[in-house]
């Protein structure tokens, strides 16, 4: 294991698109669906953050229903308890991007890459997301971990979330530059290169890098597919 390079996926928005859901919330609001489900993301980050800031933790699971009241709330609308249960419910069905199919065979097929999934999840809902997802659990073992947040109970991009992942993949704080972070979420890409890592940022609608809240990290490679992941890897080691 040591000398294999430690890929780790981020899961909501790199691997799995939560766009089925604001399909879902359609049904039930219409043409606020839009507004709401990104509104809805925002509040699900934020909230995260601001219980890191505040040094409390609430299980994503709870974060994510609770952003998800308030982000309805704010555009005059409430849902009844099974309407959420059944949202809740659907992120233990979401579809993969299309490029991640390909993408995980690629991977499959280098035995010195040792590729885990490294969410904000809990423990749980990141092992129903993966396992239940149509999509993504006819290839779950390509992934030898899925390694969350919750047992550090700290969010990213905070240190304790990427030194958690560190160490369970048994690398000490020198060789935080050994291991590659994937993700299509800018404010992860900048958290994991901000202790060390290096990190590749999924462009996938050829955005261009934005990101500004410290200009000095940026990605240490920006792809617009996940296929582009393995060549990038490769080509560094
Ligand atoms: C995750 C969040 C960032 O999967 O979507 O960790």
């Amino acid at each position: 294991m040591a000398d294999k390079t430690i890929v780790a996926f981020d899961l909501y928005g790199t691997l799995l698109s939560t766009e089925s859901i604001a399909k879902q919330l359609e049904t039930y609001i219409g043409t606020k669906a839009e507004a709401v489900s990104a509104l809805w993301r925002r509040y699900q980050l934020e909230y995260t953050w601001r219980l890191n800031s505040m040094e409390r933790y609430e299980d994503f699971s709870i974060v994510t229903k609770n952003a998800l009241v308030h982000a309805l709330a704010e555009h005059g609308e409430q849902l009844n308890d099974n309407n959420i249960t059944a949202l809740m419910e659907a992120y233990d069905h979401l579809s993969t991007f299309p490029d991640v199919k390909p993408a995980l065979i690629r991977l499959s097929a280098d035995a010195s890459i040792q590729p885990v999934v490294f969410s904000n999840g809990s423990k749980t809902m990141v092992s129903n997301s993966v396992l239940r997802s149509q999509d993504l659990s006819m290839h779950a073992s390509i992934f030898q971990d899925l390694i969350t947040v919750d047992e550090v109970q700290r969010y990213k991009p905070s240190p304790a979330s990427y030194n958690h992942l560190a160490t369970q993949m048994g690398k000490q704080e020198s060789q935080m530059d050994q291991m590659w972070l994937i993700s299509g979420n800018p404010f992860d890409v900048v958290g994991a290169r901000s202790v060390g890592m290096q990190a590749i940022w999924v462009d996938r609608v050829n955005k261009g890098w934005q990101d500004a809240v410290a200009p000095e990290l940026r990605p240490s490679a920006i792809v617009h597919s996940l296929e582009q992941v393995v060549l990038v890897v490769q080509g560094r080691r």
